[in-house]
Formats: structure tokens, C-alpha cells, sequence
């Protein structure tokens, strides 16, 4: 019943990324550098985020008049936002959805897990990376601890949530926990995707020396823990699978540097405040947060939506190599990944 919408590219529009803040109780290295984020930093104001009402309007939309499939919750930290249960159970009546997640720092779960799950959730992507205490403390720029996630991990399990792990992997920062991750959460029946070390937003100083690619991620893990690969869950899947040989296990890899997977990027993106953004490497977003405080109809807010969408030709990671000049890039703090 829901029509689809169409990029310059040919891609439709399924998922919709909605950030809920620009803030986060960790300050990762490669995110949120704790020397450019510090107290002083001008975090979004109330009055410029937009309200519940206004993402579940903005979502009805998406759903209804233009495809959307899939809704993520991303932040920042998405659990920094009060009383995010609320605002997952009004996107959860929206007839249509097939798939409600949220990636999270995972510290937060024990205290919302169970509200989540119980106002709809079905997914969460944590992120970890590393199970050594000091160089985790390290990376995560507030000292905490591999515990705080593993109980977030255990009480999203526990509420019945799907739980998937995510690891940033960067040369010289965590890449010799590639192997001991990989064992530790097979053992514990996650799946494991390992991110390949990007240069988004503006202020994490990234050389391509610095990633570690995804054939030498599956190469490490190969040695110890043979390995094949396996088809996508789904057309436009953003992580590569592979299984363990002679079992069930499996883990991804998200190869956006080395193995680019923009040809069925079917991704738009919220900010808290309210900017569409066509891509993860955009240098400007859409305000939508004007549109929806104007006076116009739901019908014309979806076809300047339509009309957006209709004129995208994004595909940074494929053109990455070939952008001579720098230019300034939404901070992933803003759009959640
Ligand atoms: P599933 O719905 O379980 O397949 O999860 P997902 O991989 O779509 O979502 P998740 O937020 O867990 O994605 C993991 C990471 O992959 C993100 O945090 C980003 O770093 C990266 N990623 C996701 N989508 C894109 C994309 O469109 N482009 C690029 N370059 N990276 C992406
Ligand atoms: N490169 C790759 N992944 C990143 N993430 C944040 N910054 C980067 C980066 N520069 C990941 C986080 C989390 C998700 C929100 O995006 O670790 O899994
Ligand atoms: Fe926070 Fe996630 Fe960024 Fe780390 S990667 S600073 S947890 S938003
Ligand atoms: Fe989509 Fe942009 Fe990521 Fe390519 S780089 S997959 S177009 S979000």
C-alpha cells in the first residue's frame, strides 16, 4: 500500500535514522574527542530539538507516503534523552513498521531495558570496543568500565530485546582486541560487526592509514576461527556476514572505507534538530524542523520530503578517494551513525 519514492541513483527510501540528541555520556576518541567536546561545548537547546510529537509526525510521514520500512533511534546517546520509552511507543503504533532499533552505548540499558521492550523495541546495537579495562576506559574518554556495557548487554537480553554488538576498529587503538572479541561474544551468542574506522564529521583526525581493513579483520579471525561468507539478511544490508565454519555463529563486517556499499544505501537521517541528511557525509542537512512548525499540510510536508529524496545522489564512499578538497562534514554526534 505504501508508495515508493525514488533517488536519482534508483534507490527507494526504507530506513529512516532518527537522532534524538546531540549528547552522550562517553566521549570516544574517534566521535567525540572529550578536548572538542568539553563543558563548554554548545550542546543543542531544548526549544531546537524537535518534541515527540514532531518526530512522530515527521515518521508518520515517512512511513505512510514514502516507504520507510525501518526506524533506528540514534543519538549521540539516545538514552540521554528523558523519557525516550514515550516517544518508541507513539512510533510504534505507526501502522507499517516492520523493524523498531536503537544503537546505544549500552550503559543506560539496565535502567531502561525493560520500558523499551515493553513500549515496542525489538533491536539494539551496542557498541564495544575492546574487553580490556584501561584501553576501553581509554577509548571511551570517561573511564568507564567493560562491566557497564556487559550489564547493559545482559539487561537488554534479559528485557527479550535482539542484541547485536558493534566495534569501531582502528589501527594503533583497538585492533589486537579484534581476536579476543570475536571469541568472547560467539561464546556469548551475539552477533559481533566490526566497523571499519571512518572519517566522519570534522574533528577525529582520520588518515587512511589508520583503518584496519575488512580483509584484515576476516584474515585475523580466519586464523583462529575459520571462517565463510554468507548472503545478506537483506537487499541494501549495511554489514557484510560471515559464519563459522561447521556452525550457526556468525558476524558482520561494515566495510565503508575499503568495500563500499552506497549503490543500495536506501538511508535517510534526522537530526535532533530536525536537518534530513542524505547521507552519513553530508555537509548540510534539510530542515524539516521549520517545516513541521509551519503552517503546511501533511500532504505538502511529504512531497517536499519526496522531492528531497527525489534529487539525492550521495555516495561519499565510493567517491571518497577521488574528493581532492576537504570539506567540512556533519559531526557523527549529530546523526548517530
Ligand atoms: P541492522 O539493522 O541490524 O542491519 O543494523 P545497521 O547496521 O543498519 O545499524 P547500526 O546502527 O548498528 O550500524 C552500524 C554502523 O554502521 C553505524 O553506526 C555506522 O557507523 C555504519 N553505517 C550504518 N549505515 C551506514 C551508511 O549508510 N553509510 C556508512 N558509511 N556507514 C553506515
Ligand atoms: N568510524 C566508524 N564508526 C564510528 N562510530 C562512531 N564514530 C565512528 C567512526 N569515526 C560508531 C560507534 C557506534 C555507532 C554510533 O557508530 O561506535 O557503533
Ligand atoms: Fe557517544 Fe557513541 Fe559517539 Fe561514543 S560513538 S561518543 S558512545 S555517540
Ligand atoms: Fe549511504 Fe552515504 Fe553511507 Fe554511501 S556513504 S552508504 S550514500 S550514507
Amino acid at each position: 500500500k505504501s508508495q515508493s519514492v525514488y533517488d536519482q541513483l534508483k534507490r527507494p527510501l526504507r530506513d529512516l535514522r532518527i537522532s534524538v540528541t546531540d549528547k552522550c555520556n562517553f566521549r570516544c576518541s574517534y566521535c567525540m574527542p572529550a578536548e572538542l567536546f568539553g563543558p563548554d561545548y554548545p550542546f543543542l537547546e531544548r526549544h531546537e530539538i524537535l518534541s515527540f510529537e514532531e518526530i512522530e509526525r515527521l515518521t508518520k510521514l515517512f512511513v505512510n507516503s514514502l516507504g520507510v520500512k525501518k526506524i533506528r533511534i540514534t543519538g549521540g546517546e539516545p538514552l540521554m534523552r528523558k523519557d525516550l520509552p514515550q516517544l518508541i511507543e507513539k512510533i510504534n503504533k505507526i501502522d507499517g513498521i516492520e523493524d523498531i532499533a536503537m544503537t546505544t552505548n549500552g550503559v543506560l540499558l539496565p535502567k531502561y531495558a525493560k520500558a523499551l521492550k515493553e513500549a515496542g523495541l525489538m533491536r539494539v546495537s551496542i557498541s564495544l570496543d575492546s574487553l580490556n579495562d584501561e584501553l576501553f576506559g581509554k577509548i571511551n574518554g570517561r573511564g568507564v568500565s567493560v562491566k557497564a556495557v556487559l550489564d547493559g548487554i545482559e539487561a537488554a537480553k534479559e528485557a527479550g530485546l535482539t542484541v547485536k554488538i558493534n566495534m569501531v576498529v582502528k589501527r594503533g587503538m583497538n585492533e589486537k582486541e579484534v581476536v579476543p572479541m570475536a571469541k568472547f561474544f560467539r561464546k556469548h551468542g551475539h552477533i559481533l560487526r566490526f566497523i571499519e574506522f571512518m572519517d566522519v564529521g570534522n574533528t577525529n583526525e582520520w588518515r587512511l592509514d589508520d583503518v584496519y581493513s575488512k580483509k584484515q579483520i576476516i584474515n585475523d579471525i580466519h586464523e583462529v576461527m575459520p571462517l565463510e561468507p554468507i548472503e545478506p539478511n537483506y537487499v541494501g544490508e549495511v554489514a557484510t556476514r560471515y559464519r563459522y565454519v561447521d556452525s550457526d555463529d556468525e558476524i558482520g563486517v561494515i566495510s565503508s572505507v575499503t568495500d563500499a556499499f552506497c549503490k543500495s544505501c536506501n538511508r535517510a537521517r534526522i537530526s535532533a534538530e530536525g536537518k534530513l541528511y542524505t547521507c552519513l557525509f553530508s555537509s548540510s542537512g534539510h530542515d524539516l524542523r521549520e517545516v513541521v512548525r509551519s503552517p503546511l499540510s501533511d500532504k505538502e510536508v511529504s512531497k517536499h520530503i519526496e522531492s528531497i529524496w527525489e534529487g539525492r545522489k550521495d555516495q561519499y564512499s565510493v567517491d571518497r578517494s577521488y574528493l581532492k578538497h576537504k570539506r567540512k562534514k556533519i559531526e557523527m554526534s549529530h546523526i548517530g551513525g
